[in-house]
């Protein structure tokens, strides 16, 4: 086969590039690297992953220390602030009351335990606050949607749910008391309502 003379700058151009081919060098798309989340034997606890250098501020982190103590009084408008918060972020799974049945759960995540075990209603705020920082086992965290002051409304909710199921006649008010004994002696004029 003859090529003509004006077909030889392409025909060079292929048999370069047919030879390049057989290169195989390291280069910016071919480069030796972990994907995500891939195993990395070499590397404590064989992650490839890495935690940031501790102190590694992300961009869009809020400059303020996450408080260790409850850093605004615990009132009605907290726990109004709260009720809100958990209703949003926390109810698709652990439902409105905390029993751990929320739609999402209904369609097949994990359920998370109740808010209304022994353990859980021990616990101190501060670990419903580092649950949301840090998520807990196969629940993500949510430092990114809820910022540190809502964490600790949310956990003054929670405890007050956990309040709402489990308190005995004689932490109520005597107000209250004297209300509740009224209603289981005879006075059944809300009864209708129930
Ligand atoms: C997508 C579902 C989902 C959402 C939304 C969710 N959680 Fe969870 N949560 C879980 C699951 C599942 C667990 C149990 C995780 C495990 O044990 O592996 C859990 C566990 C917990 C625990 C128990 C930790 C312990 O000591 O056992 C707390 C407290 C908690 N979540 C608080 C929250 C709060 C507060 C919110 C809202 C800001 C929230 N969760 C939102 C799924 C969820």
């Amino acid at each position: 086969m003859r090529y003509r003379h004006d077909e030889w700058p392409s025909a060079l151009a292929i048999v370069i590039g047919v030879l390049l081919v057989g290169c195989d060098q390291p280069s910016m798309e071919r480069q030796p690297k972990y994907e995500t989340f891939e195993a990395a034997p070499g590397w404590p606890h064989g992650q490839s992953a890495r935690e940031p250098v501790p102190g590694t501020i992300a961009h869009d982190d809020t400059l303020k220390p996450i408080p260790d103590t409850q850093p605004q009084e615990l009132d009605a408008a907290l726990l109004d602030r709260g009720q809100q918060r958990y209703d949003i972020f926390c109810s698709p799974c652990h439902d409105r009351t905390g029993h751990g049945n929320g739609m999402v759960v209904q369609r097949g995540f994990p359920a998370p335990p109740t808010f209304h075990s022994e353990r859980l209603r021990n616990a101190p705020l501060q670990h419903v606050v580092d649950v949301i920082t840090n998520g807990f086992g196969v629940m993500y965290p949510y430092r990114d949607r809820v910022p540190v002051e809502d964490r600790w409304a949310i956990a003054a909710y929670i405890q007050a749910l956990q309040l709402s199921q489990h308190t005995s006649v004689d932490d109520l008010p005597p107000a209250q008391r004297s209300e509740l004994e009224r209603a289981s002696t005879g006075d059944t004029r809300r009864e209708g309502n129930q």
